[in-house]
């Protein structure tokens, strides 16, 4: 399934400071930034997940003022890459638009930077991905991370990147660029190894 890879990158239901289940908002370098790294490892699409109509709002502007016009004119890699990008509401939307596009239910990989009960390492998902029909969903939060409920319908944990340091809170668009250089880089045209 290397050429059926899904990103989301959700807003809601995502953790809030105080713990409680809150919408974060869509920073617009996310927006070019991970629809860059997801054009380049060749993911399918790359979608938003917000359910506030004035978020939706913002992103709906970006999108059409760099992939339409003046904007594709002046920077056309941009609005190549911006072409990876679909806005949902809610997760379900985004669960059933893929489905929908296959016919069948995606796989779900959750990230964190905490070790879950389903983890699977890198290595293993690269075999995954190799021997797999199924089309693949990876998601990441945003916020404080992606509440329980989310990571109960995942199939697999991927397990965390770590660094010999005490501290580990990357940046969302840090952490789409490496877990798909680790799993779909240059490597995985190697066999996976
Ligand atoms: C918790 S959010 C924090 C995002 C931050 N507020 C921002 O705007 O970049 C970051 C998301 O990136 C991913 N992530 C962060 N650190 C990670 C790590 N060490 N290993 C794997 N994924 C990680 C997870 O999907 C996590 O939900």
């Amino acid at each position: 399934m290397l050429n059926n890879i899904y990103v989301a990158v959700l807003h809601y239901p995502m953790i809030g400071k105080d713990g409680k289940i809150v919408t974060t908002a869509v920073a617009n370098m996310d927006v070019h930034d991970i629809a860059r790294t997801c054009r380049t490892y060749n993911v399918k699409r790359y979608y938003i997940v917000n359910n506030l109509p004035m978020q939706r709002q913002i992103v709906t502007r970006v999108l059409n003022y760099w992939r339409n016009g003046f904007g594709r004119e002046y920077n056309p890699s941009r609005a190549e890459a911006l072409e990876v990008v679909k806005l949902v509401s809610y997760y379900e939307d985004l669960v059933e638009d893929i489905a929908n596009e296959n016919g069948v239910l995606p796989l779900k990989v959750f990230t964190s930077a905490k070790t879950r009960e389903n983890t699977i390492s890198y290595e293993k998902m690269r075999k995954v991905i190799l021997s797999e029909e199924r089309p693949l969903l990876i998601l990441f939060g945003t916020g404080r991370g992606m509440p329980l409920e989310i990571s109960e319908t995942c199939d697999f944990s991927l397990e965390p990147i770590r660094a010999k340091s005490d501290f580990n809170h990357l940046s969302v668009r840090s952490a789409v660029a490496i877990t798909l250089d680790r799993i779909i880089g240059e490597d995985i045209y190697q066999g996976g190894k």
